[in-house]
């Protein structure tokens, strides 16, 4: 993993904005991924919405993870980029028809809703075969995130809650193509409070399992989702987050049945370090209040901060001492369109190059056209090894 402004020359013949990843980096990451997973014994589906490009989903398929979609085109792009379709997973609150049909085969439905059981049972029986499906539940447990990130708790739209676990576990003796294998839930994402949100969410996993147990449904396996935070302030002193933590409190929390497997399904927590998004300074408009760097980068490349108000860490890839306070800007026409206020950074000039950092994950699947601007193209540091 080299410093960002190691490639500033290279940087300098290309197009900005784009996202660059070091896949170096990403190895390290999937590489502590299975370290850790492997010695807890937790299967790991990457949450494929973090970040959809090729060669990263590629390098993850290849290290035997499975893969948690959300949408049918996220099944397909998991399996196009190497995952088996029997190790993928597919949550979400809206599955059409249509993306039912076409995912039959896949390691499990993470059902939503008594309804969406019903049409799987209906999709597959056309089909002539049985679906296997995991029952998404809410289990009312606080994530202690940003409160757009959190999906845990009754009044968000996933999942189901204890009124329903009745009639979902009278459905299946009655349905004859939808075999039960177990159970998901998901709390929320950036999570940083580890062993508080993990024990509780552990808790109740074990405390639902027991009631769908007590109905003669043998549960093979718990997903049990909800994100690890990645370092957003200091991305350089935690590049790879910590894995071991995460995975040894499921592992000391959940009570296994024999035989039962868990599952993990990180997203953000592989993929957001190893990516940053480079721009340019374009103008410097000095104020007497303050003084405004206006890049190339815009929220139409990375919404999170306009979205969220999400912090991103930025360096100026010249690297001397920081020399002045830098309110960041983007070109777009939207008042929001903010990457960092009052940032202290070396003095920026027109042509620097800039890095957003920490924005492999939900940044470039997050990007649009708004403003009829173009969306970031991506390179990758093993394109520059003579550099
Ligand atoms: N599984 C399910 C069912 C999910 O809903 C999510 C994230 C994940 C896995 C992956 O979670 P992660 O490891 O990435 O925390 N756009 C927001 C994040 C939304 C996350 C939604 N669900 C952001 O930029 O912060």
């Amino acid at each position: 993993m080299r410093d960002l402004s190691a490639y500033k020359n290279a940087f300098c013949t290309l197009e900005t904005p784009f996202y660059f990843y070091d896949t170096e980096l990403l190895s390290r990451t999937i590489e502590e991924v299975l370290r850790a997973s492997g010695k807890y014994g937790i299967d790991v589906h990457y949450a494929v919405k973090a970040n959809v490009e090729e060669r990263l989903l590629r390098m993850i398929s290849s290290a035997g993870l499975g893969a948690d979609a959300v949408s049918g085109n996220e099944v397909s792009r998991a399996v196009e980029c190497g995952f088996p379709k029997n190790k993928v997973v597919f949550a979400g609150v809206g599955k059409t028809d249509r993306e039912i049909r076409a995912a039959l085969g896949i390691e499990a439905f993470n059902v939503e809703s008594l309804q969406e059981l019903e049409v799987i049972d209906s999709i597959a029986a056309a089909a002539g075969i049985t679906a296997d499906v995991s029952l998404r539940i809410n289990p009312g447990v606080d994530a202690h995130t940003h409160k757009f990130i959190t999906t845990g708790l009754e009044a968000n739209k996933f999942g189901l809650v204890p009124e329903e676990f009745q009639p979902a576990a009278d459905a299946f003796k009655r349905l004859r193509n939808v075999r039960f294998t177990g159970l998901h839930f998901h709390v929320g994402s950036q999570i940083t409070d580890i062993q508080e949100v993990f024990s509780q969410e552990c808790a109740r996993a074990n405390e639902i399992a027991g009631f769908f147990e007590s109905q003669g449904l043998e549960i093979e396996h718990i997903d049990l989702g909800g994100g690890l935070g990645v370092d957003y302030l200091t991305p350089d002193r935690n590049p790879v987050p910590d894995f071991e933590l995460w995975f040894r409190t499921i592992a000391q929390n959940m009570p296994r049945r024999p035989g039962m497997r868990l599952l993990a399904e990180p997203g953000r927590s592989i993929v957001a370090q190893c990516g940053s998004l480079v721009t340019k300074v374009l103008y410097v408009k000095e104020r007497k209040a303050k003084t405004f760097v206006v890049v190339d980068a815009g929220m139409n490349n990375l919404v999170r901060p306009a979205l969220y108000g999400a912090y991103h860490r930025i360096d100026h890839l010249a690297g001397s001492a920081p020399a002045r306070k830098y309110d960041i800007v983007g070109p777009v026409c939207e008042s929001s369109d903010v990457w960092g206020t009052d940032r202290e950074l070396p003095a920026c000039t027109r042509g620097d190059l800039l890095a957003i950092r920490s924005a492999g994950a939900y940044g470039s699947v997050m990007s649009s056209t708004y403003n009829l601007r173009d969306k970031a193209p991506a390179f990758f540091s093993e394109d520059f090894l003579d550099i």
